[in-house]
């Protein structure tokens, strides 16, 4: 069992990851100030709610404590405003009060709308993140919980730090292929914005992380947990650091966007995105080998490194237009500059992201 703490003063917090954590689910959660007295809500998925919600209730159930589940539909979709009015009603029928606890077990659609539960029901109770996908190494640290707006992703939401987060290693041997390697993408990205050695480990473990190796499995999320958790220690309110964790998403949002969030899932868009960020990184001076390097990892992790061709250039840029991260007017960019280094690039020139995007697409024409 790995263990290691977001450090936030008194709202510091841990992480634990490990094989068969949830089987003692209820130790920690009572060792983490979270009440037997009142109710707690359990909110989770229907896909993860078929396999592992039983389990788990019944452990924290024979430990003495009165659960509640709620159980949405798998997907994006779920992330919204009616769904959190939804979930609010059954808090209420469920009699959580101020003590209670919400409980986040999924992904990070499950992370982020349960987050926003808790940040928002009596004007915030406690939370605990269990996640069970790979992605949800990087949404289940850091406190930002949201649900989207038809117009924009992410864009109702709130901080709202978690008391623990419980990763349990065993949950995800039943991921679907195509989730692990999305969920990969975050990972990677965690190398590459702080840590060049990670970045070789994950091209050398790639294959045994597809595998769900457990060793390289636990390493893995550590490694990328522990990069998210210095860097949210540093700058929980994104004042400038934390900015730095969104390569590549500036460009990915705008494709999850314009694809409806249905054809390519967060982590295959950021992957995208972040081969976009490369090629901006040559055009402030990075060497070919850090737009290589980034490509062949994330290529080894079965992740896309082209844009389908279907996408419509102009519909891309506008749906870029409407990303939060432009502020006054001016486009603003992580690029990389070496392998697990970036900058925040503020001024960077709207015709050279048009250029890239139509780059994408050739992306690969060239070998
Ligand atoms: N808050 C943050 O800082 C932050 C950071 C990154 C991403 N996010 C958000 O995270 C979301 C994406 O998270 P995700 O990729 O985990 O997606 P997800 O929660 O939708 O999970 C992906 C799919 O896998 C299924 N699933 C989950 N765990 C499973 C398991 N153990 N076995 C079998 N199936 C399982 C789910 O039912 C779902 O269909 C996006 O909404 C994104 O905006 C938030
Ligand atoms: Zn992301």
């Amino acid at each position: 069992m790995r263990e290691l703490i977001v450090d936030l003063g008194d709202r510091s917090y841990p992480i634990y990851i490990g094989e068969g954590l949830l089987k003692g689910a209820s130790s920690y959660l009572l060792k983490h100030g979270i009440s037997k007295k009142s109710p707690l809500l359990i909110i989770t998925d229907a896909q993860v709610a078929s396999i592992h919600l039983q389990p788990f209730e019944a452990e924290l159930q024979a430990a003495g404590f009165r659960t509640a589940s709620a159980v949405v539909p798998n997907g994006e979709s779920s992330k919204s405003l009616s769904m959190l009015e939804s979930l609010v009603t059954k808090a209420l029928e469920a009699g959580l009060d101020r003590k209670s606890a919400i409980v986040a077990l999924g992904g990070g659609v499950v992370g982020d709308l349960a987050g926003f539960v808790a940040a928002s029901y009596m004007r915030g109770i406690k939370f605990v993140q269990v996640p069970t996908t790979i992605l949800a190494h990087d949404s289940s640290v850091g406190g930002k919980v949201a649900v989207n707006h038809p117009n924009a992703k992410n864009i109702i939401g709130a901080f709202h730090q978690p008391e623990l987060v419980l990763y349990d290693l065993q949950t995800l041997q039943t991921l679907p292929p195509r989730e692990v390697k999305a969920g990969l993408s975050e990972v990677v990205k965690h190398g590459l914005i702080w840590d060049e050695r990670f970045v070789d480990w994950c091209e050398e473990h790639a294959d045994k992380l597809l595998a769900l190796d457990p060793d390289s499995l636990g390493y893995a999320l550590f490694k990328g947990c522990s990069v998210k958790a210095e860097v949210v220690s540093r700058d929980e309110r994104e004042n400038g650091l934390r900015a730095t964790l969104n390569l590549g998403h500036t460009i990915g949002h705008a494709l999850e966007a314009v694809a409806g969030y249905n054809e390519l899932l967060h982590g295959e868009a950021i992957s995208i995105g972040m081969i976009g960020s490369a090629k901006l990184g040559l055009r402030y001076g990075a060497s070919d080998e850090v737009y290589e390097v980034t490509k062949r990892v994330l290529a080894k992790c079965g992740l896309p490194v082209r844009l389908p061709e279907h996408f419509d250039t102009d519909v891309v840029m506008e749906a870029m237009m409407h990303d939060k991260k432009f502020m006054e007017g001016t486009m603003v960019f992580i690029v990389p500059t070496a392998i697990g280094k970036v900058e925040i690039k503020p001024d960077v020139p709207v015709q050279w992201v048009r250029e890239i995007v139509d780059e994408l697409k050739r992306e690969g024409d060239q070998q």
